[in-house]
């Protein structure tokens, strides 16, 4: 089952998450649903903050990078949990502080921030911004010095790593839309740049190598990179960065092929971070940063499963056996985009034996909508509950209304209770913005 084993077989041979039976979530709440088990959400949360702070004496911030999934429930957990959360929209934003979480503990990130995004995040009174392009500094500064403050920043910079991951997902290639390069000078340019806005103050950088990502060394050169480059600039420019924020990407179980990181595990990634930063700033004799990190498929990931209900069931002789469900890429549109794997079981027959490969199809019209492909599956019968695993994070927050099918809701289970965080949707939500012109009436 999942790395920390809070997914159970229970006496009746059901799947069991946050101590609920995944047979009476589904009858209870309907198919397609999405189930987060908030224990496992809150152990992640705790498990980076309280290795910051023993290792680096609370130095630092957790940052929820909510992305990964993103509600009012998700930002209550955060802010109880005493982390911060990044956004990358005024979208995510707004949910951040519809849900009362603390402006100042707040990243926004983005490539192409709207004018009007950027006012909203001022307005709102955003901790710290990460800037991505010289149109983004003149535009912060003009606004910042119109509301009379000084936004705190940091720039993205791409230290050009190359992380063992999906190439969909690297962010940190040189040919990469986000950050300035290092290697190519944009880096130390814009920084130069960005020293002489008065109304902004550069507290340091920020980067982020890429996703789903299982070697620790990946993470420690990154800290090699951005401290060459902090010290290089020391040199050139005079200017100490006093803030280092590394992004995310911690890997997660999604099948065997994948390690299971356990909690220790998770703590040691950053412990390795930690030491590499301590070592490099001892060896150019520079303060120690205070250290940002920014982890979002970590901490919901494995919360997560999807339940849907086995509708029909198709056998092409000798070449392959589709199971489709009340679901698909309107739910989960990763295996559409990078022919993502899961592991899927029978959630009313967890106890049956796998016998068979089948691929697990969507109700979208599209070939491609398939929700995981050749998974070994007890023999699937029409009514059978489906689980998919390890689906908390990037699918929520990826779903879509195609042919407009529901976005499913979300419950959240603790000691076997379940709650919506996100309510069911209806026909009539599809057409609520719809309308019909004079011309067409
Ligand atoms: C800037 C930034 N920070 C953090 C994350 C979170 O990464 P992950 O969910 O892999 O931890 C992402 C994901 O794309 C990102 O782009």
């Amino acid at each position: 089952m999942n790395t920390r084993e809070t997914l159970k077989i229970n006496k009746k041979g059901h799947l069991e998450i946050g101590g609920a039976d995944a047979v009476d979530l589904a009858k209870q709440f309907g198919t397609p649903l999405y189930v987060m088990d908030e224990q496992y959400i809150r152990d992640m949360c705790r498990v980076y903050r309280d290795t910051i702070d023993k290792e680096y004496g609370g130095n630092g911030l957790v940052l929820y990078a909510s992305k990964a999934f993103s509600c009012l429930a998700v930002y209550k957990i955060a802010a109880q949990e005493n982390i911060g959360v990044d956004v990358v929209s005024g979208g995510e934003l707004y949910t951040a502080i519809k849900a009362g979480f603390p402006a100042d503990k707040i990243y926004m990130h983005g490539n192409n921030k709207l004018p009007q995004e950027l006012e909203y995040a001022l307005d709102c009174g955003v901790g710290t911004i990460v800037v991505d392009a010289y149109a983004e500094l003149d535009l912060l500064d003009a606004l910042s010095e119109k509301k009379g403050i000084r936004q705190n920043i940091l720039l993205r910079i791409n230290p050009g790593v190359e992380a063992h991951t999906h190439r969909f997902i690297q962010t940190a290639k040189t040919d990469s839309k986000f950050g300035f390069s290092i290697a190519d000078g944009s880096a130390r340019n814009v920084t130069a740049y960005a020293l002489q806005k008065k109304n902004l103050c550069l507290k340091g950088f920020h980067c982020h190598i890429g996703s789903q990502i299982f070697e620790k060394q990946s993470f420690t050169l990154a800290v090699d990179k951005m401290f060459d480059f902090m010290g290089a600039l020391r040199n050139e420019l005079g200017y100490e960065a006093s803030a280092l924020n590394l992004g995310g990407g911690y890997g997660i179980w999604y099948t065997d092929e994948d390690a299971k990181i356990s909690s220790v595990e998770y703590a040691l990634y950053l412990e390795a971070i930690i030491s590499e930063l301590k070592s490099k700033a001892n060896e150019l004799n520079f303060p120690l940063p205070y250290l940002v990190i920014e982890p979002g498929r970590s901490i919901v990931g494995e919360a997560g499963v999807t339940l849907y209900t086995v509708g029909n069931i198709k056998e092409i002789p000798g070449i392959k056996k589709y199971v489709a469900v009340d679901g698909g890429m309107f739910d989960n549109p990763r295996y559409a985009l990078y022919q993502a794997k899961y592991t899927a079981i029978l959630a009313n027959r967890a106890d049956e034996a796998a016998t068979e490969v089948v691929s697990v199809a969507g109700k979208c019209c599209e070939s491609g909508d398939i929700v995981c492909a050749n998974v070994l599956l007890p023999p699937a019968k029409s009514g059978d509950i489906l689980a998919v695993l390890s689906t908390g994070a990037y699918n929520y927050s990826m779903a879509s209304n195609y042919n407009r099918n529901f976005v499913p809701p979300v419950v959240l289970v603790k000691d076997g209770k379940a709650d919506y965080i996100v309510k069911p949707q209806t026909y009539e939500d599809l057409v609520r913005n719809d309308v019909i012109p004079e011309s067409l009436k």
